[in-house]
């Protein structure tokens, strides 16, 4: 009876061996078709994939979707020092904090937000901003500040 039963075993042993090897195939190497190597990658395929938020149509990003609005700018990047004067930054919505910058021309205005000056950071610290959101940005903050 035990005999029987390690027979019995060792043939079941043996037929998973043989179709982890290949379906019972008798020879190692298995010759795949093409459409059976594509099916068996995408089984081997991490479940999980890495997806790039610039790669989600829906995602609202920079670069993918165009110019962002000055609005958009100023409000994410810009208001946490323009909101509050942080460190001297001249207020939105305060018309006296910009008369005098104002008086220098929007071109030196645009020119010092880029760049940075005193106290203001090159862009707001904005890195991925480009020279026209922040360019719309100064304007936003100048409109808003009459
Ligand atoms: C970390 C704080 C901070 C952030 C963030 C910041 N600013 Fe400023 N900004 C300042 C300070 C401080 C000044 C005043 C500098 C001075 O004249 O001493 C200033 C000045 C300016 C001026 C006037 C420059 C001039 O010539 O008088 C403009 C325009 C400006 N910022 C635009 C921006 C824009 C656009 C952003 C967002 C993209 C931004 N800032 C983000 C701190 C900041």
């Amino acid at each position: 009876m035990s005999q029987l039963k390690k027979t019995g075993l060792a043939a079941v042993a043996l037929l998973l061996a043989l179709g982890i090897a290949g379906c019972g195939s008798e020879s190692k190497e298995v010759k795949l078709t093409a459409a059976q190597e594509k099916a068996m990658s995408e089984r081997l395929a991490p479940a999980g994939e890495v997806v790039l938020e610039k790669d989600v149509p829906s995602a609202p990003v920079a670069a993918a979707s165009g110019p962002r609005s000055g609005d958009e700018i100023y409000n994410s990047k810009c208001t946490a020092c323009h909101s509050t004067g942080a460190a001297g930054a001249p207020k939105v919505g305060v018309a006296a904090d910009w008369e005098s910058r104002l008086a220098q021309g929007m071109d030196t205005l645009y020119a010092n937000a880029l760049n940075g000056v005193r106290g203001m950071p090159a862009k707001g610290l904005c890195m991925d901003c480009s020279a026209d959101e922040i360019h719309a940005a100064v304007d936003y903050m100048v409109e808003n500040s009459k």
